[in-house]
């Protein structure tokens, strides 16, 4: 009679470890069989985590699996502990079997984890890769604003012709927007420039001729300048009209100045402006701050003054208004009307800019559509 264990002591054992591999390699050998299994199976588990967070976890779910199978609290070590109580005859016998399962096991559990840390290896590497032949991100060019660009031409004329450019503020007090410009309060031409007003006194200015009072409070005279800028009314939105919108503002006053100057100035700067055969048209008008007044219009730059689309038929465009400063205006800023006089005038420069670019809603220009300005460089 033997007194250690026999072999087939051990077996129900050794069957429950191999029925435990057996699941685990139910679950896990297609996974780790290839890589591109794997990496398909890791692709769709863990979701919502980075590829490398998943490498991660499939690791540290395998050190589990190897724990629960060959570590210390496994079948597998209960088992190894029999070695020691087989039967001298048998130990060899079941020693060996209990070798072989473990090995068993052992082996793809490492190939496992190989082939994980070497994924793991390659996801990290391709993070912190720079693909140097990707084709750079070209910076977008930006450039200025149509209305911008139309200010620039119209100062630059201007300055070549021996004008300062003034640029004034936009928010006012009755007297520079009306009373210096000889509008005193309860007259009638103060109701079409009705404004924004923003604190007691103050009010958006309507017009840049309140540039005229501050120019010549400054300057005194003789001066020529010219500024353009924003002038704010309380028109309501429509193709042709907005509440803000630009205006350039011209004086000059000297000893001597006629309207025959006026005249010649204008006519120079549509020349420079739309070419040399653009015609002037002068029509009487009224302004508070000028006597006489004029509108001017100049010939249609598209059709020379046959009548098309952009002049709507008539062959003049509208320039804006103009006339000899009131000699009201010069004694409100201290300039003597005896010894000098000047020229003014003032043109919409959004609304040149829609007629040249052919625009048919002068709100296109405010609304900062990219795609609409790019089209204008
Ligand atoms: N300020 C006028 C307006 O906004 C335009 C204007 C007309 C300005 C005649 C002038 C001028 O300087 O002389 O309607």
């Amino acid at each position: 009679m033997t007194e250690g264990l026999k072999p087939e002591d051990i077996e129900p054992q050794a069957k429950l470890v191999e029925k435990e591999f057996w699941e685990w390699q139910q679950r896990f050998h297609s996974v780790f069989d290839s890589r591109d299994k794997f990496v398909e199976t890791i692709d769709t588990q863990w979701e919502g985590a980075g590829l490398l967070q998943k490498t991660e976890a499939a690791l540290a779910e395998l050190a589990r699996e190897r724990n629960r199978l060959l570590g210390k609290k496994s079948t597998l070590a209960t088992l190894r502990k029999k070695i020691g109580l087989a039967d001298p005859i048998y130990r060899a016998i079941v020693g060996q079997r209990v070798q072989h399962l473990e090995s068993a096991i052992e082996e793809p559990i490492h190939k496992a984890e190989l082939l994980l840390n070497q994924f793991k290896t390659e996801v990290s590497a391709a993070r912190e890769a720079i693909d140097v032949t990707i084709p750079g991100r070209r910076p977008r060019q930006g450039h200025l604003h149509p209305i911008t660009l139309m200010r620039q031409r119209i100062e630059d004329i201007f300055v070549s012709l021996g004008y300062a450019v003034e640029d004034d503020r936009e928010i006012e007090t009755d007297f520079y927007n009306f009373d210096a410009l000889n509008i005193p309060e309860g007259h009638p031409a103060r109701d079409p420039q009705d404004t924004f007003y923003t604190t007691e006194g103050f009010a958006l200015r309507s017009q840049t001729s309140t540039v005229q009072i501050h120019a010549m409070q400054r300057r005194g005279a003789p001066v020529r300048m010219i500024a353009p800028g924003r002038v704010f009314r309380r028109d309501t939105p429509d193709p042709t009209h907005n509440p803000m919108f630009y205006q350039v503002e011209g004086l000059c006053v000297d000893r001597g100045i006629t309207m025959a100057h006026l005249k010649g100035m204008l006519a120079e700067f549509v020349h420079r402006l739309f070419g040399p055969e653009t015609k002037t048209r002068f029509r009487p008008s009224y302004f508070p701050f000028t006597e006489p007044s004029a509108e001017v219009d100049y010939s249609c730059f598209n059709c020379g003054g046959d009548g098309c689309r952009i002049c709507k038929w008539s062959g003049w465009i509208e320039l804006g208004g103009s006339g000899m400063v009131h000699p009201n205006v010069l004694r409100r800023v201290n300039v003597d009307p005896e010894e000098f006089t000047g020229f003014a005038f003032g043109l919409g420069i959004d609304r040149t800019c829609a007629r040249i670019y052919q625009l048919d809603d002068i709100r296109l220009l405010f609304e900062n559509d990219v795609r609409f300005l790019e089209q204008f460089r």
